[in-house]
């Protein structure tokens, strides 16, 4: 996607050595725009679990980066695969929700394993970590041209009037290569002369929806309006939403979706008001190992600053401020999961599908065991 008009994908290798990663940092977005370098297994973990770059596809593209990072660092001797080894486990307690990145971690782990001498797997890992990118960004080009179809038929029935469509946290191209999921099909839409505006969860605590989908909607030229997350229900009950597509960090194979904190109320008001609560994902985040998503799924949990301080632009400098009594406690739950039933469909790479097991299966039967 396109930032000031240059395009961008989120995280790259550096070029011409080829031995270090870049990411676009978010932690300074939307008031600057921040490019950098990981060197090291050890900064790809410290920027996944701080959040530099964060959203369920791009943390499964940067684990694969690391990874690679991780083989040029082993020692080239007897010892190279027990460290690999323990540099996949680091990865994947950087964050717990997200399944993509266990599995692109896994995925890498086998590659690297399978692989004959030390320089055969740095260069096995390499060829991976490159693959995870590009079909990360590929699935997000198709899921934006499957969910295009449901904006498209909205925008039909109504005659072609504009189409209001909410979004909770970033499931934008930010929070993968390119395009994103909830956001791509916004994309195509809004390329194809669609009528649109996208509503723009501001998404306490750490306010993705307002930093980085409004920043990123800002950039394509998308007509947006951020609002308070507890807006949402008043728009649905006044026929100001038409439709609501959220991502999903991970998804069972029943349909039951986790997402950002939030996503549940919304997913209620939407079903109380006959709104459809699509959701956008690609198959990495579905965990096909699980069925209930409320007794399987774990839900991060992180630090209470989240939440007591709030973060923006203050005179020129970017600020943190205390929200609330300095000595109350505070709880920060980074996810919740919205119930199959609850969901309209799943907007995949493959097509769409209702949020149930037998249609999961019709559009991804290698996955059946
Ligand atoms: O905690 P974050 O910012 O990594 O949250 C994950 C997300 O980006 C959202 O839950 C998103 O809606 C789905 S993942 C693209």
């Amino acid at each position: 996607m396109y930032v000031n008009g240059k395009h961008y994908r989120t995280i790259w290798l550096k070029e011409p050595d080829k031995k270090v990663v870049s990411i676009i940092d978010q932690r300074f977005l939307p008031h600057r725009f921040v490019v950098k370098d990981l060197h090291s297994v050890s900064c790809i973990v410290r920027a996944i679990s701080e959040m530099h770059v964060r959203g369920a596809g791009l943390i499964g593209v940067a684990a694969g980066y690391g990874m690679y990072l991780a083989a040029l660092e082993a020692p080239a001797d007897g010892s190279f695969d027990s460290f690999i080894k323990e540099a996949a486990e680091r990865i994947k307690a950087a964050r717990p929700t997200a399944v993509n990145l266990s599995w692109a971690v896994d995925k890498q782990l086998k590659t690297i394993l399978n692989a004959g001498s030390p320089s055969e797997k740095v260069i096995a890992a390499l060829e991976t970590a490159k693959e995870i990118a590009g079909t990360d960004a590929e699935n997000s080009r198709k899921i934006g041209q499957f969910g295009m179809e449901v904006i498209e038929r909205i925008s039909r029935e109504k005659g072609g009037k504009r189409v209001n469509i909410l979004t909770h946290c970033n499931a934008g191209w930010l929070a993968f290569v390119d395009y994103g999921t909830a956001t791509a099909p916004v994309y195509t839409a809004h390329e194809k002369g669609i009528d649109l505006h996208v509503w723009v969860d501001e998404t306490r605590p750490r306010n993705q929806g307002a930093a980085l989908t409004a920043w990123e909607l800002g950039q394509q030229g998308v007509p947006h309006t951020v609002i308070c997350d507890n807006t949402g229900g008043h728009l649905m009950q006044h026929q100001m939403v038409d439709v609501v597509i959220v991502g999903s960090d991970r998804t069972t194979r029943t349909g039951d979706v986790a997402n950002k904190i939030g996503t549940y109320l919304k997913a209620l008001a939407a079903k109380d008001n006959g709104i459809p609560f699509y959701v956008a994902l690609p198959s990495s985040s579905i965990d096909w190992e699980i069925e209930d998503g409320l007794r399987d799924i774990p839900i991060e949990e992180r630090g209470g600053e989240e939440v007591k301080y709030i973060e923006g632009l203050c005179e020129g400098e970017i600020k943190k401020v205390l929200l609330t009594p300095e000595e109350s406690g505070v709880a920060n739950y980074g996810f919740d999961v919205t119930p199959a039933r609850l969901v309209t469909g799943l907007i995949t790479e493959k097509g769409i599908c209702k949020a149930e097991k037998d249609s999961i299966f019709k559009l991804f039967p290698e996955f059946k065991k």
